[in-house]
């Protein structure tokens, strides 16, 4: 019996967990997991390295050219990496310094309208989950499993705080703070394609959740729907 492959959105606001959810779906459900904020990040990396002036459209316009993505299975991670121009960019681009920039670059239309056309095409076979800021409503709206994820704003800045700081020990969980706040105004504000949920999507909060009691609750959520 051939099973039903179904597509699976997870939107939320920064630092909730998508990914590692994401992640762990993909892998219990052999899916195929897309990151598109490391898509939205990567472009900001290429607009900093280039110093490309994004508030002029044809500058953005004439960059987006030249930049290619790709996302490479790694074993040894067990994930997907993505690539810039053919250049292992997955961990550079959680600098904070991207993240400074990244909400303001994800705000152009040109950029989205880059994003998305490749994000539908990787949805095209289904079987595949990816998490975003506007997968479930602007991506895809018709999605069988839409996921919208929340938790307390300490409870975020604690857990982006341990990620960043194992990193860099200079960070300070003010600053950590500071560009979370700024990212879910931006993310929740800007003209196109903000976060929201979609009147659709069942909301996980998961404030009080450990990594395993989410995962139980979103597959049985995917079970469900693959069944029908
Ligand atoms: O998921 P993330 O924190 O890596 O995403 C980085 C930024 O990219 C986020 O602050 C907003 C933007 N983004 C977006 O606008 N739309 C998406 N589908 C995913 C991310």
């Amino acid at each position: 019996m051939v099973t039903k492959k179904i597509i699976i959105t997870i939107d939320g606001w920064s630092s909730c967990g998508k990914s590692t959810l994401a992640k762990q779906l993909a892998k219990e459900l052999n899916y195929l997991y897309v990151d598109s904020g490391a898509m939205y990040r990567a472009i900001t990396l290429y607009f900093l390295r280039n110093h490309i002036d994004w508030t002029d459209k044809k500058e953005v316009k004439d960059a987006l050219k030249n930049i290619n993505l790709e996302f490479v299975y790694n074993k040894t991670s067990n994930a997907s990496e993505i690539y810039l121009n053919d250049e292992n960019v997955e961990y550079v681009i959680r600098d904070l310094v991207i993240a400074e920039k990244v909400s303001e670059i994800a705000a152009i239309k040109e950029v989205r309208e880059f994003a998305v056309a490749q994000q539908q095409k990787m949805g095209k076979q289904k079987g595949i989950i990816m998490d975003g800021r506007d997968i479930g409503t602007v991506v895809f709206p018709k999605a069988e499993l839409k996921i919208f994820m929340t938790a307390d704003n300490a409870v975020r800045v604690e857990r982006r705080f341990k990620e960043l700081y194992e990193k860099n020990p200079n960070i300070t969980l003010e600053e950590v703070k500071t560009n979370l706040e700024m990212r879910d105004y931006l993310d929740s504000h800007r003209q196109i394609s903000p976060l929201k949920k979609a009147d659709d999507a069942v909301i996980l909060d998961n404030t009080h959740l450990s990594e395993e009691q989410q995962l139980v609750k979103a597959l049985g959520w995917a079970k469900e729907k693959i069944k029908k």
